[in-house]
């Protein structure tokens, strides 16, 4: 067998594969591989299409000796040891670009969902709650004309940028380095970490998770929040303690989150975080719409197979 898919890909995503390939895909859509099922089925295989849920280390590449290619169907690549296949000449893929506004999409979703309290609205009518009117009733903060930070502006992170000036918004930006490129196409402006969380009105985190960003946002950075302030992560929930984002939301510094992804995920209802009214939880859907997440299996099938006949991969990683 030449090409091993870890899930049942949207058929789209099938048809470019050709028909003398030898190729096998674990039947389900919604539930993993087993591990040990899928360090059996990599045996002999030269190409992987793998997802986010797959642990790609060197206990994998012992078993698929012959492997050339790992093609991820995530921009992430924080389940691979990169390292690891650069060392065996592995190359790495990834799906940069064709979820990037999609999943801007969501961190604006859980940005507005969280600072207008939508969820709550919601739950508070289903729980028969909604009575007279009165002045404060169900308030929220204001998103226009506020100033947005954003941690980690590349490709995601800049197009939640943009979408801030269409708000009128005062646009903020932490990197490990400015950038002139994205400050003349945002109008943002850099600020080290402290400063962006102590001035932004919202902050959204989109920075990979790598050895420098797991934990990066800690009790100490978030107590340098305003008390009115929305955070939004949809980035990789390892980026921030969970622990102490949960302790800064129950005291109320920041004001509200919104929050997509976990340290460990999935997460279930005994979760810490859904017990707090001013928390919008999501299950992991960055890049989850139907035109996304074909573009996304596409992707990582064409890149698998480009290596595989010898042509350079469309979006390699590194
Ligand atoms: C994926 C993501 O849907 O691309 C990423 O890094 O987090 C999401 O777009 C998820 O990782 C499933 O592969």
């Amino acid at each position: 067998m030449t090409l091993y898919i870890t899930r049942r890909l949207p058929e789209p995503a099938l048809s470019a594969i050709p028909a003398d390939l030898v190729w096998k895909m674990w039947p389900e859509s919604g539930t993993p591989i087993p591990r040990d099922e899928l360090l059996r089925a990599v045996a002999g295989v030269e190409a992987l299409v793998a997802l986010v849920s797959e642990r790609v280390d060197e206990a994998l590449l012992t078993a698929a000796p012959r492997l050339r290619v790992v093609a991820n169907m995530a921009v992430g690549v924080d389940n691979i040891d990169l390292a690891a296949c650069r060392a065996r000449g592995v190359i790495v893929t990834n799906t940069p670009d064709v979820l990037t506004e999609t999943t801007a999409d969501l961190a604006w979703a859980l940005l507005l969902a969280a600072a207008r309290r939508v969820v709550e609205g919601q739950k508070l009518i289903e729980a028969g709650g909604w009575g007279a009117w009165h002045p404060l009733f169900m308030t929220g903060q204001d998103v226009h004309g506020a100033t947005l930070g954003v941690i980690g502006a590349g490709r995601i992170g800049g197009a939640v940028l943009r979408r801030g000036a269409g708000f009128g918004m005062r646009l903020l930006y932490h990197n490990r380095r400015p950038s002139a490129a994205l400050e003349a196409a945002t109008g943002a402006a850099y600020r080290d970490l402290d400063a962006l969380m102590a001035e932004s009105d919202h902050v959204v985190v989109c920075a990979p998770l790598t050895a420098e960003t797991r934990g990066l946002i800690g009790a100490r950075e978030l107590a340098l929040m305003k008390p009115t302030a929305v955070f939004v992560n949809v980035a990789r929930g390892p980026v921030i303690d969970e622990a102490a984002l949960i302790a800064a939301l129950r005291a109320g510094r920041p004001w509200a989150a919104g929050i997509d992804v976990f340290e460990r995920e999935p997460i279930t209802p005994a979760h810490p975080l859904l017990a707090l009214p001013n928390v919008v939880a999501t299950p992991h859907v960055g890049s989850a719409t139907v035109q996304t997440r074909i573009a996304m299996a596409r992707l990582a099938v064409a890149n698998a197979l480009a290596v595989l006949r010898g042509d350079a991969p469309l979006t390699p990683v590194g």
